[in-house]
């Protein structure tokens, strides 16, 4: 299974995918190319320690899509190294239907609460601000919606009520670093299928 992923910070999430991988735990896969809608984003970085091909993509607007103009090349970067799985990892631009549909909506992304509760932005402080005594994250795949397509798995993540802010998020990011090389690793062996 060919898979690009798509970032555009720390990386973290990418830079677990790509450990698991060079520790020969996500047998069948192979991560093909990281691209990122910021120049010089960390993420680029961790992908060139592992020999991935990191490539920068001009996204053309500040704001969260890619623009007409520059979405063409977006599908025939990405197109060109042939995927079966796109990852978004931290990607901060909306995919238009035309590249959803360009790759058949094989596309999962990983997002730091239980959805359907607090989608969007700041989720883990939304979550940390209401209260809330579980709170995780969830890997879904994608679709023109934010943070509503169908769920995959999740992981839950105790919140105490000793914990503050930075711990809890601590918390959910090292949930997260399980969980989306688990999710690589399911799809790759058949243990969870793909949309029909
Ligand atoms: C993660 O918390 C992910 O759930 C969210 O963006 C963050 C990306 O972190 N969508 P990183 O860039 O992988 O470190």
């Amino acid at each position: 299974m060919r898979i690009v992923i798509l970032g555009s910070g720390t990386g973290s999430n990418a830079e677990a995918i790509l450990k698991s991988s060079a520790e020969g735990q996500l047998d069948g896969t192979e991560v093909v190319g990281v691209f990122s809608d910021v120049e010089d984003s960390n993420i680029l970085k961790h992908s060139k320690v592992y020999n991935v091909p990191a490539i920068y993509l001009d996204p053309g607007s500040q704001n969260s899509i890619i623009t007409q103009e520059l979405e063409e090349n977006w599908i025939q970067e990405i197109k060109s190294l042939n995927p079966d799985l796109i990852v978004l990892a931290g990607f901060m631009r909306i995919l238009s239907k035309k590249i959803l549909l360009e790759f058949n909506y094989k596309v999962i992304n990983l997002h730091p609460s239980l959805l359907p509760s607090f989608p969007g932005l700041h989720s883990i402080e939304k979550a940390f601000n209401k209260k809330v005594k579980i709170t995780g994250c969830t890997v879904h795949w994608v679709n023109e919606e934010i943070d509503e397509g169908e769920i995959i798995a999740q992981v839950p993540v105790r919140i105490m009520n000793s914990d503050d802010l930075e711990l809890v998020k601590q918390k959910v990011h090292a949930a997260e670093h399980m969980l989306l090389p688990w999710v690589i690793r399911d799809l790759a062996n058949g243990t969870i299928s793909f949309l029909k």
